[in-house]
């Protein structure tokens, strides 16, 4: 099996049942050799630095019932929130008093933030913070509304595919999502010139090999600039309330192979990740990770944006995340820092 890492090393990718037999026959000796790899193509690439992003998660409205997220529209038990402009640019404050240079947008497809109020946002916090980068992870929007959002300042997306394996797809989200369209909105953004992030959750209900090798065969085809990549987690009030978490083992096996795969790829430690396992991220980082995304949300909306159950940080201020996180990250030789933290070949 390290065969196929050498030739993963080299090659930058592997057939389809080439990364069938990596996954199907990976062992802890077999990982530790691929994590080595990893961690040598990051570090030519990226140094030892971890970039990171502050999340903000301004409303947990949605339109969309996706059966493995806690604020699917069905969830009646959920306090929604919105946050206002106002609350939102104070969020930024905060986060840019403490080195963020990264801002990143995320909610629930919610129909009350029209094109219109979102392209004022994103406006008023590129004319404050010139020198940042403002991220969107709002979900599938037309072509023009993408467009309108990147002309008004934002410069990357976040829309995770979620697994590029159809009827996969077709058994996680109700009949109105559909991957083909999905995919149509990962290349819109491409083609509009945004920094661009893809992704899928390890262990999702009914996920198989199969499907996985078939995420990296779409990842390697798309060519994204970030990969989001975590364990599923599942909601006590959602119909996969009962099903496994994905595993820390196999998450980061996967990081390890995407980072040889697109060594230049932004790819976080997700909060995910921590979530499983107290060191979840540090491991992260030590397979081939390069991001972390602590949150800026106001603490009294936190625990309303629970997409899975028992999410870390939700009590803590920005400024203890911020901390917090700093020392995890040198704790295992590695430096938090405060740049914007573009893909290499923005630069
Ligand atoms: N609405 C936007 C979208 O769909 O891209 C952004 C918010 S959505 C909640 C962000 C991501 O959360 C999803 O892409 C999904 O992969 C992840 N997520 C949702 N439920 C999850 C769960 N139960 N466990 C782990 N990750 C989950
Ligand atoms: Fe819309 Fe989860 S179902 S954010």
């Amino acid at each position: 099996m390290k065969k196929l890492i050498d030739k993963l090393y080299k090659a930058r990718s592997l057939t389809r049942e080439e990364y069938k037999e990596l996954i199907d026959n990976r062992n802890p000796e077999l990982a530790d050799y691929l994590f080595e790899r990893a961690r040598a193509v990051r570090i030519e690439n990226y140094g030892h630095d971890v970039y990171m992003r502050g999340l903000i998660e301004f409303t947990n409205y949605c339109k969309n019932d996706c059966y493995y997220c806690g604020i699917q529209r069905s969830n009646s038990k959920v306090q929604r929130y919105r946050l206002s402009k106002k609350q939102i640019l104070e969020c930024c404050l905060i986060g840019y008093e403490l080195g963020f240079r990264t801002f990143v947008l995320q909610g629930g497809e919610d129909p009350y933030f029209t094109d219109e109020k979102l392209v004022d946002i994103i406006h008023s916090i590129r004319a404050s913070y010139p020198d940042c980068a403002i991220t969107l992870s709002i979900g599938e929007k037309s072509y023009e509304s993408y467009k309108a959002y990147f002309e008004a300042g934002a410069d990357r997306y976040l829309l995770r595919h979620e697994t590029a394996d159809p009827n996969h797809f077709n058994r996680l989200h109700p009949r109105e999502l559909s991957l083909e369209r999905r995919k149509q909105c990962l290349y819109d953004l491409k083609e509009i010139g945004y920094q661009v992030g893809c992704g899928f959750m390890v262990g999702s209900p009914y996920q198989t090999t199969d499907s996985i090798v078939e995420d990296l065969l779409f990842i390697k085809e798309l060519n994204p600039h970030m990969i989001g990549v975590g364990p599923f987690i599942p909601h006590m009030q959602t119909v996969f309330a009962n099903e496994d978490a994905g595993t820390l083992e196999l998450t980061v096996f996967l990081l390890g192979i995407i980072r040889l795969m697109l060594p230049s790829v932004l790819l976080p430690a997700t909060t995910a990740l921590g979530t499983i396992d107290p060191k979840g991220r540090e491991l992260g980082i030590l397979a081939g990770a390069n991001v972390v995304m602590p949150n800026l949300s106001p603490i009294s909306v936190r625990e309303k944006y629970s997409l899975y159950d028992n999410k870390i940080c939700t009590g803590d201020e920005a400024a203890e995340c911020r901390h917090c996180m700093q020392g995890r990250i040198e704790s295992i030789g590695y430096k938090l820092v405060t740049s914007r933290g573009d893909h290499i070949s923005i630069l």
